[in-house]
């Protein structure tokens, strides 16, 4: 099947590592030039030359999505190089460095949260979101056409213990994409979300103890976060990160236009929301 990605110029946030690479690195086997966007340069250039090395299109575009300034020059870039943008997938949604540092300062309950810590989600996830938004809807309904997708979270459809104010910023993402989609539908700009829940990278190893559990602790860790997944109890596995990036692939394409403002989990049967 034809996706219709060949030449599309397409900027993904935070791909230098986890679920975002691997929505790089497929989209541009399909034939999309890819802008690597990462916090951190080292992150985007590897990724970037991956991307090169398996016969792709790349750049590396780094720039700290919570500026907007820094975020309009990204796509200053992009322009200057590819002459448009087709595709923005929004997938930054970890701030940087935490889980390096204080990985456990996003399982706090809400009384135990802090200001601090809400104003780091509230920058990312939301505000990150709008600024890479802001930044390619110009140029997008200038060519008429374009695709945003925003990975979110079931935590931002059913609510996660310990992750209130994520929760509450993925959901925001939400009623924003909605509401897009249809203020942008005229110019054949299509608007969506993907939701994972645990997928492995970074933050299943945090869950777990690590991404091949070795002792007997982190075994049992893994089977009690692999019980609450219908079918993860008979395929044997949790999510990968090309789970996530073949949903966005399809939304990204030519044979999703007919699809807008709408929330697709990718879980395993985690949660089933009508
Ligand atoms: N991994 C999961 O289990 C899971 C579950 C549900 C939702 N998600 C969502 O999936 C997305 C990706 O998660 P992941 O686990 O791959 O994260 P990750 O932390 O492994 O990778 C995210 C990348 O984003 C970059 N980044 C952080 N802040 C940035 C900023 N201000 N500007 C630019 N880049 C920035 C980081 O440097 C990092 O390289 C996030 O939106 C997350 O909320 C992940």
């Amino acid at each position: 099947m034809d996706l219709g990605l060949k030449g599309k110029v397409t900027v993904v946030t935070g791909s230098g590592r986890g679920i975002g690479r691997s929505i790089a690195m497929t989209l541009a086997s399909e034939g999309a030039k890819v802008a690597v966007n990462d916090y951190y340069l080292d992150r985007a250039e590897s990724v970037a030359k991956e991307i090169k090395e398996a016969g792709g299109e790349s750049m590396p575009a780094q720039a700290d999505i919570t500026d907007a300034a820094q975020v309009e020059q990204m796509v200053k870039k992009i322009l200057d190089k590819w002459g448009k943008v087709d595709i923005l997938v929004n997938n930054a949604g970890i701030p940087a460095g935490v889980l390096e540092t204080d990985a456990l300062s996003l399982m706090h309950t809400f009384m135990e949260s802090n200001k601090t810590e809400w104003e780091r989600l509230i920058g990312l996830d939301l505000y990150g979101v709008l600024n890479c938004c802001h930044a390619v809807l110009g140029p997008m309904s200038s060519q008429n056409y374009g695709k945003i997708v925003s990975i979110i979270s079931d935590a931002g459809r059913i609510g996660e213990p310990r992750q209130a104010v994520y929760s509450g910023v993925k959901a925001g993402i939400v009623g924003f994409s909605k509401a897009l989609a249809k203020e942008v539908a005229r110019y054949k700009i299509n608007v969506n979300c993907v939701a994972p829940s645990a997928t492995g990278g970074t933050y299943l190893s945090q869950l777990t103890g690590s991404d091949q559990p070795r002792t007997d602790e982190e075994k049992e860790r893994l089977r009690k976060v692999m019980a609450v997944y219908p079918l993860a109890r008979s395929m044997g596995r949790l999510g990968f990160p090309s789970d996530i990036a073949n949903a966005v692939v399809f939304l990204s394409s030519d044979v999703s236009e007919w699809v807008t403002g709408q929330v697709l989990s990718v879980n395993g049967g985690y949660c089933m929301v009508d």
